[in-house]
């Protein structure tokens, strides 16, 4: 972990564990892989409504295959910060899968609840690939035998915040992701 040069901390914030710099440079390699790897195909990149919206936003700008985008929205219930696996389609998708090469991109693998939720749900579909893209992964919490297809940073177990990420729908516009100070949790 490091503190970043020159980015100005917010006052809730710990630790940064991931600077600006870096993250760009992954999402950027990341874009890049896909679009070799999808090379002569049209994708569907269907974003994790609200968390994956920033990376999202990033990634399909380095993507040279030509590319969809769409949207859902769950929930899992459960407290804030941990997910109990019962999944809700909050915000389905407006388009038909079937037939169609899918991405599927998510802000952060955790248990892997929601996404093995998600993947089940669009297989049913019949697409004609899906893959998943998360830009963080946690595997020690892992729940599931999901493995994200692309992965920009596996980190240890400690609730992250930024690049889209919310603690209490907050911190999701920071521009690096940081480790947020303990009382900020206990002041709710
Ligand atoms: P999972 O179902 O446990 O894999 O959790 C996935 C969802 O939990 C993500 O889409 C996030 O919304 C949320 N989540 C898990 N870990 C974190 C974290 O460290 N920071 C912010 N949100 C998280
Ligand atoms: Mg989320």
């Amino acid at each position: 972990m490091h503190r970043g040069c020159g980015e100005k901390l917010h006052a809730d914030v710990q630790e940064i564990m991931l600077g600006e710099d870096q993250i760009a440079r992954k999402v950027k390699e990341l874009g890049e892989r896909i679009s070799g790897d999808y090379r002569g195909k049209e994708i569907l990149m269907v974003g994790i409504l609200k968390g994956a919206v920033i990376f999202l936003a990033d990634l399909v700008r380095h993507v040279t295959v030509p590319v969809a985008l769409d949207f859902m929205a769950v929930s899992s219930y459960g407290k804030a910060s941990e997910s109990s696996g019962v999944v809700q389609i909050l915000k389905d998708l407006d388009q038909n899968i079937e037939g169609r090469h899918v991405i599927v991109v998510e802000d952060i693998v955790d248990t892997g609840l929601t996404l093995k939720y998600m993947l089940d749900n669009l297989a049913t579909r019949k697409p004609a690939s899906l893959k998943t893209c998360t830009l963080l992964d946690k595997p020690s919490r892992r729940k599931t035998d999901v493995v994200p297809d692309y992965n920009g940073f596996v980190i240890p177990d400690e609730f992250v915040v930024g690049y889209g990420l919310d603690y209490g729908e907050k911190y999701r516009n920071l521009r690096h992701i940081a480790v947020i100070k303990p009382e900020v949790y206990v002041k709710e």
